[in-house]
């Protein structure tokens, strides 16, 4: 089926998301820019739950379960790693780049389709 739109808010918050790996990976990480990340994540997640509960999405129990390790994994991170060092912005990206393989590509991807057939885009 040739696709012949795109949830826009949600690929444009995917967007920053990459435009944020490129940023740990051209620079020293701190706490600002961790600290960014976090309330991104948050605040995209919030948006893409609020989505699931208005439109009862089959998946929804899964979905918040993946981002709910996102969530308890980033902190962990912070925990362990007592400054923002080269270990902690390499754990990171590598992190965060799985989560685009895994999650972005993955069960995001079916939201949108789920989401755009609906009428609640
Ligand atoms: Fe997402
Ligand atoms: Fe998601």
């Amino acid at each position: 089926m040739i696709k012949t739109s795109e949830l826009i808010w949600q690929d444009t918050q995917h967007q920053v998301l990459l435009k944020m790996i490129d940023e740990i990976n051209a620079k020293e990480l701190d706490a600002s820019v961790f600290r960014r990340l976090c309330e991104y994540a948050e605040m995209h997640f919030v948006m893409e739950e609020e989505y699931m509960q208005q439109l009862n999405y089959p998946f929804i129990d899964e979905h918040i379960l993946a981002h709910d390790k996102f969530r308890a994994e980033l902190k962990c991170m912070r925990l362990e790693h007592h400054s923002y060092d080269e270990i902690f912005r390499i754990a990171l990206s590598e992190f965060l780049s799985e989560w685009l393989k895994g999650h972005i590509f993955g069960i995001d991807k079916q939201l949108e389709d789920f989401i755009l057939k609906s009428n609640f885009k």
